[in-house]
């Protein structure tokens, strides 16, 4: 069949814990529609059996939203692409079966995308980076750097080898005794606060590779020493605290983006992922970009964390190369880049 170049597609995301669905028509995005799961605040993490049931609650919902806000009817549609992964089983399949129902039903092809890709390409919704460009993609499940070439050739150049930085953000603030998600509201407390007050040790990576589980246990260790010497003293210096993690956080990604920048000779450099929803990561590299010169990308802050229009954007340009999917597709929950 003649694909059309002007391809309307309904996207879906349910990788995690935001199930999303969003409408593009000829590669502009016209909605982003994103129910966020409350229900894992009180859990402190995302709890994967309570998402996946959350996602069969709010699938269909959020799809009718996204196709009656964009105005659009089912026939209408050339192709559904859904997240393949990586996420969690659960969560994956909810979107996978959904799309496959949707798509045998309309008698149109599916397109499967990669999470990671997406978030990188996400950066095509409103800006416009030249190839080859870096991305820092930041989140809560992943920390890499990669060599964007073209809209579907990219490569990961250095990656975290334990836990991901907005994992660290979490499990940092779950410490001091935040709820979840604990990025933001740490976020939120360090710009009240003076960053230069704690210090904390370096853990040396080769290259480009990143590790946060050291920072994790030696802020695990730092307030269990404080606190015996003050048993308040995480809420007399709540600001301080979260200010001086974050600038240690962002200062550990800083370096090897600056790194790769200078291996590579690549001075258009972009960010992703919830974690780039951060003001000290986006104010140190708005900085870093001053000093070296670098054209900065940072998304809107819908585009940072996780929805369904970076899924519609990454589909459209697979729509366009005609990578379509077949029916026996099954979600792979550790999906690398390339893979
Ligand atoms: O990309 P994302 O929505 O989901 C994953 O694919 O993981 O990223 C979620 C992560 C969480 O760890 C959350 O705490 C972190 O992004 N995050 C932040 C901020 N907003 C979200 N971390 C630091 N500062 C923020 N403002
Ligand atoms: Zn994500």
């Amino acid at each position: 069949m003649v694909q059309p170049l002007h391809p309307t597609i309904l996207a879906i995301e349910s990788s995690c814990d935001e199930t999303s669905a969003s409408v593009i028509r000829s590669g502009k995005v016209l909605n982003n529609v994103i129910a966020s799961q409350a229900i894992h605040h009180k859990h402190g993490g995302v709890v994967p059996e309570l998402a996946s049931r959350a996602h069969q609650q709010n699938i269909l919902l959020v799809v009718n939203e996204a196709m009656q806000t964009a105005d659009i009817k089912g026939n209408e549609l050339n192709a559904i692409a859904f997240t393949r992964g990586p996420g969690l089983m659960g969560s994956l399949l909810v979107g996978v079966s959904f799309a496959k129902g949707m798509a045998l039903a309309l008698s149109i092809p599916m397109i499967e995308v990669n999470h990671m890709e997406a978030h990188v390409l996400a950066h095509f919704i409103n800006e416009r980076p030249t190839f080859p460009f870096l991305c820092l993609t930041v989140s809560g499940g992943h920390t890499q750097i990669v060599l964007v070439k073209d809209y579907l050739d990219m490569h990961v150049i250095g990656e975290t080898q334990d836990d991901a930085v907005g994992e660290a953000f979490d499990k940092a603030a779950k410490m001091m005794g935040l709820p979840y998600p604990g990025g933001p509201l740490i976020d939120k407390f360090a710009q009240l606060g003076n960053a230069s007050t704690f210090k904390f040790s370096q853990t040396v990576m080769p290259g480009l590779e990143f590790s946060f589980s050291g920072i994790k246990t030696a802020f695990l260790y730092f307030l269990r020493d404080r606190k015996k010497e003050n048993e308040k003293f995480v809420e007399e210096n709540l600001n301080d605290i979260c200010a001086s993690l974050q600038r240690h956080l962002v200062q550990m990604l800083l370096q090897k983006l600056k790194l790769a920048a200078q291996q590579t000779g690549i001075r258009e450099i972009a960010i992703a992922g919830g974690v780039a929803a951060n003001s000290g990561l986006r104010n140190e590299l708005a900085q870093t970009a001053k000093e070296l010169n670098w054209k900065i990308f940072i998304p809107e802050f819908q585009y940072c964390t996780d929805n369904a229009a970076m899924i519609a954007m990454a589909a459209h340009y697979k729509f366009l190369a005609g990578k379509f999917c077949s029916m026996d597709v099954a979600p792979i929950p550790n999906l690398a880049i390339g893979g």
